[in-house]
């Protein structure tokens, strides 16, 4: 709960923490009439980068905190709990400004609930003793579908949030965007299909690389996905169900943006735009592989309803787009604090949609708008292609 591995991952503790500080800070704070917090030096502490309300520790930190304990930061998640219940049992027109707040505190607490496992999964995969989370379910071996398309029309289409129901600022407003005729994949690309790349020296190839990535690539010894190791002349990957073969039918994990991009040009494909993606998923019921299912890893497409029809949209992985991270025609960040929760990073990175095998199920929607920088690979982040 105390181990950070790395400047982006936090510790258990503080992701915990951190949490909870956004219902002091954003509705206890701002709803009860001379609030005392429950610990004064907690504001800055667990503010994460949210410079209109103070000074945030800087993230590489984190790991350097040997106190408050796991316990105190039980005990402080415990009374902000009773906290909250008590603002929520008064009167409704005390708590009726505070609603938005509460309601995005508890989207942003499933958000940090998928960040512990990637956060765990990393440390874990640093340790040598490799230790297990989770056991992961039995399941048959069976193959991967026959890879296939999916054509689709475009021309004139809307995309982006509308209506009453939560979504986060960046998903609006909802607007038109021209969309050429374009085909996407049946289902995500597999290690099989990855490793035929490897294989073919593709991470030694720089006409399949943009510039930075192979930059990237070569700084940084890439070779494979991330957590893959060699041993015994096979592949083998860290899985939060400890190390186990590679599966050639998985789908492949942990690439970057670069590696999905080198990856396509490969194979004679693209990434999807995020207007395509949404265009072929809206409508489509939000289920899959989330972290409901405990497998905590993409799993083997099933087979497709008919053919050709398009599967895995929701979970599994994170899908990375050819989209840059940017506002929507006519958006405007929240005022204040809000402002910084999305609009901050709407620079140096890319949209993924969809959601992964750590996502509660109904944190997701065919609008969500994920976003990473181009080099990250610790999300659970994998590769569906499209071509015009
Ligand atoms: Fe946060």
């Amino acid at each position: 709960m105390v181990v950070q591995s790395m400047p982006d991952a936090s510790p258990v503790r503080w992701h915990l923490a951190h949490a909870t500080w956004f219902f002091e800070t954003f509705v206890l704070a701002r709803a009860v009439p001379r609030y005392k917090p429950f610990h004064p030096a907690y504001e800055a502490l667990f503010n994460s980068y949210y410079e209109t309300v103070g000074k945030p520790l800087p993230r590489p930190r984190r790991g350097t905190l040997s106190r408050p304990t796991v316990a105190e930061v039980m005990a402080w998640r415990e009374a902000v709990d009773q906290r909250m219940e008590d603002l929520l049992a008064g009167a409704p027109e005390r708590v009726a400004p505070h609603l938005a707040a509460i309601e995005l505190g508890l989207h942003h607490e499933q958000q940090h609930q998928e960040l512990v496992l990637m956060d765990v999964k990393h440390a874990f995969s640093q340790n040598p003793l490799r230790p297990v989370y989770a056991k992961e379910p039995r399941e048959q071996p069976r193959e991967a579908p026959p890879h296939d398309w999916v054509p689709f029309e475009g021309g004139r289409v809307e995309i982006g949030h509308a209506g009453e129901a939560f979504a986060y600022d960046n998903e609006g407003p909802r607007h038109e965007t021209i969309v050429k005729p374009f085909v996407l994949a049946t289902r995500l690309v597999t290690n099989e299909e990855y490793l035929a790349f490897m294989e073919d020296d593709g991470y030694a190839r720089p006409e399949l690389w943009m510039s930075d990535g192979i930059d990237v690539a070569r700084r940084e010894g890439w070779d494979a996905p991330l957590y893959w190791f060699a041993e015994g002349g096979e592949w083998w990957e860290y899985t939060l169900a400890g190390p186990r073969p590679v599966r050639p039918s998985e789908p492949v994990c942990h690439v970057s943006w670069y590696e999905a991009e080198a990856f396509a040009a490969w194979a004679g494909a693209r990434l999807p735009l995020e207007a395509e993606w949404e265009v072929a998923a809206a409508g489509l019921p939000v289920e899959g592989n989330f972290v409901e299912s405990g497998r905590l890893h993409p799993a083997v497409a099933p087979p497709p309803p008919r053919r050709p029809a398009l599967t895995q949209v929701f979970g599994d992985v994170w899908e990375w787009t050819e989209s840059p991270y940017v506002r929507y025609p006519g958006y405007l960040p929240p005022d204040g604090a809000f402002g910084e929760y999305n609009a901050k990073f709407m620079c140096n990175t890319w949209v993924l949609r969809g959601g992964c095998c750590a996502t509660p199920q109904d944190h997701v929607r065919a609008t969500y708008r994920n976003f990473f920088g181009p080099d990250r690979r610790w999300p659970f982040a994998g590769i569906r292609l499209a071509r015009w």
